[in-house]
């Protein structure tokens, strides 16, 4: 099952991304979760061990192996170099794992505008398309903002992309365009989260708001959440509410998933 989460900045997909990682684990599935933020946090939200997470480090800062695996150094634009990298063993090499849960982090690429052709970043993209096409059993996509990025390779291989809102139309407007350039892309298969959720009004105005994608469900607004920040604590573990939901959703994914495989071998 290879799940992408997105939405706009801000609203709570690290927060998913972590709830289903580690919901799915618990269930004793191999999760492999993949922080593609160039900010990553994912590690903090699963609440890795700090030892831990001083062996973690971001793919894209990997200078040596970049230029061993392109022929070409970091940040050399022009000249030659390899766009189709060898990446199989990167994903194991260089995941740290907690819990069952395996992390992965992509890192930044530094593009000085639109479009880099550079060695980081064709390692990346190579990376990102080989993960698309391995066999995990659960991979989950932690994305950014946005899916500029998603390419017909994601449309092909995500099973879906769970979008997050707020109980704001500018999430919501957010989630409307993020449907368009899914559609684009051809991937049609879409869900809607709603976060930091305060009342039934709230949950109501997510359910009207939609912009035609089918809701699975809310998370409530905390300030558990934030605390549980604060502690180096994963909220799975600190916010007994925030989990329950977390674990309906997870549970309504994997039968949705389940029913249109059963649906597509039939
Ligand atoms: N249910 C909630 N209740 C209260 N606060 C929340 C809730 N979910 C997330 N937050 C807070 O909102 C902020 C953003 O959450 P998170 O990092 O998960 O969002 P994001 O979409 O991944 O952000 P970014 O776009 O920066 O990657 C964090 O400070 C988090 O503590
Ligand atoms: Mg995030």
């Amino acid at each position: 099952m290879k799940l992408a989460i997105s939405g706009k900045g801000g609203v709570g997909k690290t927060t998913l991304a972590a709830l289903l990682a580690q919901a799915y684990a618990e269930a004793g599935r191999d999760v492999l979760a993949v922080d593609a933020d160039p900010a990553p946090c994912l590690a903090d939200a699963l609440g890795f061990p700090d030892e831990l997470q001083e062996k973690l480090h971001p793919i894209s800062e990997m200078e040596e192996l970049i230029e061993e695996r392109t022929g070409a150094k970091p940040g050399t634009v022009g000249g030659f170099f390899t766009i189709n990298p060898r990446v199989d063993d990167l994903p194991d090499r260089f995941s740290i794992s907690h819990r069952g849960v395996r992390l992965l982090e992509m890192g930044a690429i530094d593009t000085g505008g639109t479009g880099c052709i550079c060695p980081e970043s064709a390692m990346l993209k190579t990376l990102f398309t080989h993960l698309l096409f391995r066999k995990d059993d659960v991979l989950i996509l932690d994305m950014y903002a946005g899916v500029e990025h998603l390419g017909r390779a994601t449309a092909d291989f995500v099973d879906a992309m769970v979008v997050v809102v707020e109980p704001t139309r500018r999430s919501l407007s957010t989630a409307a365009q993020i449907k368009k350039l899914a559609n684009d892309i051809g991937l049609a298969r879409l869900w809607l989260v709603g976060n930091k959720v305060r009342d039934e009004q709230e949950a109501e105005f997510i359910e009207r708001e939609s912009p035609g994608i089918p809701v699975l469900g809310v998370l409530p607004a905390t300030l558990a959440v934030q605390e549980a920040d604060r502690l180096g604590e994963a909220v799975y573990d600190y916010v007994p509410e925030i989990k329950a939901a977390g674990l309906r959703i997870a549970k309504s994914i994997n039968q949705l998933i389940e029913k249109q495989q059963t649906g597509k071998s039939a």
